[in-house]
């Protein structure tokens, strides 16, 4: 099975490719696509659906999308689908994660919780559609930590391993996180239609 996976981001391109293993997964770059697709949805799934039906539309395949983001309880939820937006799209996040951290400088453990959203829409093009969510609770810890991952993995504090986000391999973050659990949600629904 081909399919196109509606990003740009590297970082979730390298986790999604790993997890459809037996899935070819072209990026828009390798399947000529290069447009800046608008997401205006209010949800997650919203953005996720909008994504992936617009490559569908433009290539004639199937595609697939992530919406995700950082949903930190103390902020209200923020910065949630704004995520890759806040404090500007081309902002280092050496950058924002220094200033998340700031923005809860002096808040205690217990009201630091906070969670990554996934939704992951598939899009055939008979127009058959199916989108899943998954996430992954945690706090926003109090440093910088660790060098895999991506986005705001260096601050993130996955409780049940009781590491940071970023201090994870691949593997390790795959089996835990939002993504992981939404794509594995995803994958059943397409084994379901194969039968
Ligand atoms: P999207 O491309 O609009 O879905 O933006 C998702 C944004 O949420 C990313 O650019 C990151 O800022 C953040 N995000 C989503 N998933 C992760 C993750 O697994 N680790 C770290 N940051 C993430």
């Amino acid at each position: 099975m081909e399919m196109i996976f509606a990003t740009t981001n590297a970082g979730k391109t390298l986790e999604v490719k790993k997890m459809l293993g037996n899935v070819s997964l072209l990026t828009m770059k390798e399947a000529g696509i290069n447009i800046d697709i608008e997401e205006n949805g209010k949800t997650f799934e919203e953005n996720a659906l909008i994504k992936a039906r617009t490559v569908s539309k433009l290539s004639g395949k199937i595609a697939i999308a992530d919406d995700s983001g950082l949903e930190i309880d103390y902020l209200n939820k923020e910065p949630g689908v704004h995520s890759a937006r806040f404090m500007g799209h081309d902002t280092p996040y050496s950058i924002k994660n220094a200033k998340i951290l700031e923005m809860l400088k002096g808040v205690p453990e217990e009201k630091r919780t906070a969670r990554f959203v996934s939704a992951v829409a598939v899009v055939f093009p008979s127009g058959r559609e199916f989108v899943e969510r998954g996430t992954i609770e945690g706090s926003i810890g109090t440093e910088i930590k660790g060098k895999n991952g991506f986005g705001y993995d260096p601050i993130f504090y996955v409780s049940e391993l009781k590491k940071y986000s970023a201090e994870l391999s691949l593997e390790e973050k795959n089996k835990i996180s939002h993504r992981g659990k939404a794509v594995a949600k995803i994958k059943k629904k397409i084994e379901e239609i194969e039968k």
